[in-house]
């Protein structure tokens, strides 16, 4: 929560761009906002259940039970969040989290921008943050499991599909 009381004490305490360094945890993107609103990532934890579930019903997400996600964030590696500043509201406009064994993997899920922010760039600039942050904490292999209509989005972010021929398994209960 320290970085959101910064930000709101004061305005022009994030001043980082897409392209600099992703050192803080709270960064502004910039070349995203309009008018009197501002975008930023976070990597803070805190991120009220209803409003994931609000973005989560925007793209069309089936439900799932909000303590067993409280547990999916209280338990991932990484939480990464995209919000809308506008004066002292904001609102979660984005999410991806990753899982990890702390030293080589992680696995990313949950990605996902609001579409009313959607194909602006933000969900290219979100998982770039991602991968930073991940890359910052020394993780090498990063993996996700990608729906069919997006596998480009990833590729475009340089996902490779079955490397060398390597095939994702599933078990599922009968
Ligand atoms: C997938 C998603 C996160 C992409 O976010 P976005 O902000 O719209 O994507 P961007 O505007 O950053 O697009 C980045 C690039 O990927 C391309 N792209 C975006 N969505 C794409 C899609 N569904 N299929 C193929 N390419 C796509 C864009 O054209 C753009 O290409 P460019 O770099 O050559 O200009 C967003 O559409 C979303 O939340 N979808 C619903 C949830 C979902 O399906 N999540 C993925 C689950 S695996």
């Amino acid at each position: 929560m320290v970085f959101w009381k910064r930000l709101f004490n004061n305005p022009d305490l994030s001043t980082t761009d897409q392209t600099s360094e992703f050192d803080h945890e709270l960064v502004e993107v910039k070349g995203q906002s309009a008018g009197q609103s501002r975008i930023f990532f976070s990597r803070e934890r805190e991120i009220d259940l209803y409003e994931l579930e609000e973005l989560c019903d925007a793209v069309g997400w089936a439900r799932r039970p909000l303590r067993k996600v409280k547990r999916a964030l209280t338990y991932s590696f990484m939480v990464v969040s995209a919000w809308e500043v506008k004066g002292k509201q904001r609102r979660l406009i984005g999410f991806a989290r990753a899982t990890s064994d702390h030293a080589f993997n992680a696995t990313i899920w949950d990605v996902v921008i609001h579409p009313k922010f959607q194909s602006k760039g933000l969900g290219k600039a979100m998982m770039k943050y991602m991968i930073h942050q991940l890359r910052g904490e020394d993780i090498s292999n990063i993996t996700l499991f990608a729906d069919p209509h997006v596998i480009d989005f990833y590729r475009r972010l340089g996902f490779v599909l079955d490397p060398e021929g390597i095939k994702g398994m599933f078990w599922y209960p009968d």
